[in-house]
């Protein structure tokens, strides 16, 4: 298929890009760089051996866009492009609701105007705020979502939802066809050492601000909470490995190909495991010592949050296949080898 990958540049979608070329597909990345180097394409072609065509353009620019949109066909779009720092959508929501939010639109416009009506988009945990169960399966309630950056994803996954509902309506022979993944905690990256998270400013994330107190960067992690009531008292998290998360967007590619409608998956490992875990983990993987000290909860933090992600092994045949070991492995051999990101 040919797929025009948004946000390409961007932390997953440089993996997933690498994934699509692996499984014979044609890609064609979008991105304005906000959050991103131009540098990760040479890195994508030495890994893949192929050259990606870049399109450096805005999804809110309808104009740059049409014109992506006219010189070829695209089969699917795959949406990663947005903003996703949660404590700056608290600050700045209108820019989150105006990139995240009206930059889609404008892109479902147009995609539709040229009768490319199949997206894959990403989609958070988040979207369940507190959960009514743990494990989460997709069929669990969508919950508030305490800040602006959660609400633009749960806002556009039920765009998506009316926009499928009303071309059934209408009796549209070609209807909207959307798979909203719902990510849980992304982390590791590219064995190779090529490609990986480069976070601008001091990390919020737990993995990005472990690997910064490896390399000298920062002086300590701060674990926030010991108290809570899980096995070590510290929160637990579904990490997922972001090639095994790249390879759940090829996956999905050929369920866009099989069905039509709105398919919404959980992508995680459906495993649980605890700051201290991870600390441990990675100081045993990679022979390196992670200082820490207790600090506070985190205000809005759970206790525990992780996925049941039997749908996806069920409908699209992925579950992921790496562990907490390759994604502390990969992480640190990411950093060690580009301790300045792709600067
Ligand atoms: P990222 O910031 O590395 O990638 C997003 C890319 O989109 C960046 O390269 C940025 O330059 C680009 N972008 C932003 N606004 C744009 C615009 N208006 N026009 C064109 N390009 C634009 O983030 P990521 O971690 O790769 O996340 C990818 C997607 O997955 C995001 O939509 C994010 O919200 C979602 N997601 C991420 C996580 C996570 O923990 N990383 C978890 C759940 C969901
Ligand atoms: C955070 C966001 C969530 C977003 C997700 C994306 C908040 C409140 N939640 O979730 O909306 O979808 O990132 O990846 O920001 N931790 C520390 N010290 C640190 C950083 C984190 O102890 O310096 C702990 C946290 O308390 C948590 C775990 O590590 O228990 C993971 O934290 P983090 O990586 O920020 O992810 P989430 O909290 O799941």
């Amino acid at each position: 298929m040919n797929i025009l990958v948004t946000g390409g540049a961007g932390f997953i979608g440089s993996h997933t890009i690498v994934e699509l070329i692996a499984a014979g597909h044609g890609v064609t990345a979008l991105d304005n760089l906000c959050n991103s180097s131009r540098k990760v394409l040479g890195r994508i072609e030495r890994i893949t051996g192929r050259s990606v065509p870049f399109r450096e353009a805005d999804i809110r620019d309808r104009e740059a866009l049409e014109k992506v949109f006219s010189s070829e066909h695209f089969d699917c779009c795959i949406h990663f492009a947005g903003l996703k720092a949660v404590g700056e959508s608290v600050k700045k929501p209108w820019e989150y609701y105006e990139n995240n939010v009206g930059g889609t639109l404008v892109l479902l416009d147009v995609m539709r105007r040229h009768g490319c009506k199949n997206i894959i988009f990403s989609s958070t945990a988040t979207v369940y705020g507190e959960p009514e169960k743990i494990p989460v399966t997709e069929d669990c309630r969508k919950g508030i979502c305490a800040h602006p950056y959660g609400r633009t994803k749960s806002m556009l996954e039920d765009i998506l939802s009316d926009l499928y509902r009303a071309d059934i309506e209408n009796g549209d022979p070609r209807p909207w066809n959307a798979v909203l993944l719902r990510y849980f905690n992304p982390i590791g990256a590219h064995p190779s050492g090529l490609i990986g998270e480069a976070p601008g400013g001091i990390p919020n994330n737990l993995m990005p601000y472990i690997t910064q107190v490896a390399v000298g960067k920062l002086e300590k992690l701060h674990v926030f909470g010991n108290d809570y009531d899980t096995p070590d008292g510290t929160g637990v998290r579904d990490y997922i490995h972001v090639v095994d998360l790249a390879k759940g967007h090829v996956k999905a590619l050929r369920a866009t190909e099989e069905r039509s409608g709105v398919s919404v998956y959980n992508l995680g490992t459906g495993r649980g495991c605890s700051v201290m875990e991870i600390i441990k983990t990675f100081e045993k993987v990679n022979g390196v010592s992670i200082p820490y000290v207790i600090d506070p909860r985190r205000p809005g933090d759970l206790a525990e949050y992780y996925s049941d992600p039997s749908k996806a092994l069920r409908e699209l045949g992925w579950r992921a296949e790496l562990g907490i070991e390759e994604m502390c492995r990969d992480s640190w051999n990411w950093q060690k080898n580009n301790p300045d990101g792709y600067e």
